[in-house]
């Protein structure tokens, strides 16, 4: 293994090369005869993994490197917009807006954190737990208790799912977990408090995730006794946007001419030789060694086509993990008519409908913006991407005067909400883990394919799927194996092998 790479001759350098239909295999042959030009990587996506992975090359002394992003700027997911009535705009998250998880005492440090601190992001601590009013369909109901209840059962099902891993039982779903750890409640304000814990973290309903995985992420970000950085989170506020971490990260190492702006990738070509890659408006690029960063459902849907198709392992993996949605959609009035509080909670006779609800219009935050927000996720984020805004606008109004029924609502002055899994550069807005996903999956969505094509982003991490901070240090590890693989050292980093069948690690019996 480490010989073929050793004796690997390098292929192509960079620029397009505008095949115009010519199969990129021929060329990379004909060159790679003659070339002696230092081995080429492209990197797809300019994400966090995306940054972080060209920055590892950097630092390793890689730079015949070029990042290929679909849209005008770097970031990715940490996705800005000026949100407001003319001359009350205020710059909003559509995507990541916290740093989850930040540091304990001199323990171990997010990355994002400690990225947010160097660029001197304007950042605040958001309140979560302490700062919560709690409504219902008839308006103001205190049910701090159910909620309190509630946040300590969430505790209980994470115990529980250790008790598991350690006795090596299978996994199951967290409803499962909850069921067994005998919270059935069933209620209205019961069901609300309990989707503030899970969905509103997952993007997804607790039948449609792991007990096990939703609990271990939970600890390896929140819990310090499993490594995690700390229960805590800071807010994004900066007028520059959450993505100005990254951004002026990137301005520290990157040239010019090693990102392609505009450049929406429609078939990555593979081979033992090398890689080509061809770009919707014709042109293609080609390298010796190609890093995806491209998120879950990307992968999932077909928006970018792999030739050879990838193999079963691969797309097994890809399949069986889910891109999750999670949705924040945007009002603003002329004032602030709710509640005091930095957040609130609806509890309706459905379940997940306009749950969470956060004001801007508060002290630390913006006061005087007249925002205010509601986070819907998973289904019903894809059921009201199919409505008309007008149609999600009026829902929402109609919950808002559920829980304020004395009020005459006044009329929004902005409304907005992105619509995550319509669009094609992401598919949703985060990986969940369901309860049929095993690590051998896992570390097949992770694993090169053919020594040539990598994969990263936060899918593709173990302990951080859904995070910043886990796009983040696969961008790093990722970059790192390939580095390694490229200048000579093995391109066989253990954690970057794949599984070629996922067994049934308990074989049903057949009891006659
Ligand atoms: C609504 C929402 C809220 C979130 N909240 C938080 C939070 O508060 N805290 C937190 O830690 N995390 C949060 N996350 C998750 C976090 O944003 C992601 O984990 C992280 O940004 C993923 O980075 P990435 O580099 O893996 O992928 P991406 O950021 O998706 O980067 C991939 C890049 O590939 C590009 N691309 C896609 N297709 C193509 C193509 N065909 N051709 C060329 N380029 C293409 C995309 O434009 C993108 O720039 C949130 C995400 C969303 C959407
Ligand atoms: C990308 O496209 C947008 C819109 O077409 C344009 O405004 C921007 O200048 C382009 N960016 C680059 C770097 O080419
Ligand atoms: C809600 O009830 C709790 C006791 O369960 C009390 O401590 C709290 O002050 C009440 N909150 C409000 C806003 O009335
Ligand atoms: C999660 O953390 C709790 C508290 O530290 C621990 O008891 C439990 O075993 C952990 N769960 C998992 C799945 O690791
Ligand atoms: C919490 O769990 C207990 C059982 O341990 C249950 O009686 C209670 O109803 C649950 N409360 C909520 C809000 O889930
Ligand atoms: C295709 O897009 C790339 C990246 O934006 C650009 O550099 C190239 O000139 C474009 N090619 C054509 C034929 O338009
Ligand atoms: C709304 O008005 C009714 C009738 O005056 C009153 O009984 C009720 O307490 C009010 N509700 C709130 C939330 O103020």
């Amino acid at each position: 293994m480490a010989l073929s790479c050793l004796l690997r001759v390098s292929l192509l350098g960079f620029g397009l090369v505008g095949l115009a239909g010519a199969h990129a295999r021929t060329l990379l042959e004909r060159d790679g005869a003659t070339s002696t030009k230092k081995p080429s990587v492209l990197i797809l996506g300019g994400g966090v993994a995306g940054v972080i992975a060209a920055r590892t090359l950097h630092e390793q002394g890689i730079d015949n490197f070029q990042i290929v992003e679909a849209r005008g700027e770097l970031g990715g997911r940490l996705t800005s917009h000026t949100f407001g009535a003319p001359g009350k705009e205020v710059v909003v998250e559509a995507g990541a807006n916290w740093v989850q998880g930040t540091q304990t005492g001199d323990g171990p440090e997010n990355p994002i954190w400690t990225l947010v601190q160097k660029h001197g992001l304007k950042t605040q601590f958001n309140d979560w737990f302490g700062s919560i009013t709690t409504y219902d369909f008839d308006g103001f109901n205190n049910y701090t208790d159910v909620f309190d209840d509630s946040g300590n059962n969430y505790t209980t099902l994470t115990v529980a799912a250790g008790a598991r891993v350690d006795k090596q039982l299978v996994d199951t779903t967290a409803r499962t977990g909850y069921q067994l750890i005998d919270a059935k409640l069933r209620t209205p304000q019961a069901m609300a408090s309990e989707y503030y814990q899970f969905d509103w973290e997952y993007a997804q309903t607790p039948e449609e995730s792991s007990w096990i995985a939703s609990s271990w992420g939970n600890n390896f970000t929140y819990d310090t006794d499993m490594g995690g950085f700390s229960d805590d989170n800071q807010m994004s506020l900066d007028q520059r946007g959450f993505k100005f971490f990254i951004q002026a990260e990137a301005a520290e190492f990157l040239q010019p001419d090693q990102v392609v702006y505009n450049a929406t990738v429609k078939t990555i070509s593979y081979s033992s030789h090398g890689v080509e890659v061809t770009l919707t408006n014709g042109t293609a690029l080609a390298a010796d060694y190609v890093l995806c960063t491209f998120s879950l459902g990307v992968l999932q849907n077909d928006d970018v086509a792999f030739e050879p198709a990838l193999p079963d392992w691969k797309q097994e993996a890809i399949q069986s993990m889910t891109m999750a949605t999670y949705t924040k959609i945007f009002l603003q009035f002329d004032e602030n008519f709710w509640f005091d509080t930095q957040m609130a909670l609806y509890a309706d006779k459905e379940r997940g409908r306009y749950p969470v609800w956060q004001s801007m219009d508060v002290v630390n935050f913006f006061p005087g913006s007249g925002i205010v927000f509601v986070t819907v996720t998973g289904d019903f984020s894809e059921r009201i991407e199919a409505l008309p805004d007008s149609q999600v606008q009026h829902e929402v109004l109609e919950v808002l005067q559920a829980m304020f029924p004395n009020t005459t609502l006044p009329t929004p002055r902005a409304f907005w909400f992105p619509r995550w899994h319509s669009d094609p550069l992401f598919r949703g807005s985060y990986s969940n883990w369901p309860a049929s996903f095993f690590s051998e999956h896992h570390e097949n969505l992770r694993a090169a394919v053919a020594d040539r094509l990598w994969f990263a982003g936060e899918a593709t991490s173990f302990k951080y799927f859904g995070f910043l901070h886990g796009a983040y240090f696969e961008g790093l590890e990722v970059a790192g194996a390939m580095a390694q693989c490229i200048q000579g050292g093995g391109c066989a980093a253990s954690e970057l092998q794949h599984v070629e069948e996922v067994k049934n690690a308990h074989p049903y019996q057949i009891v006659m």
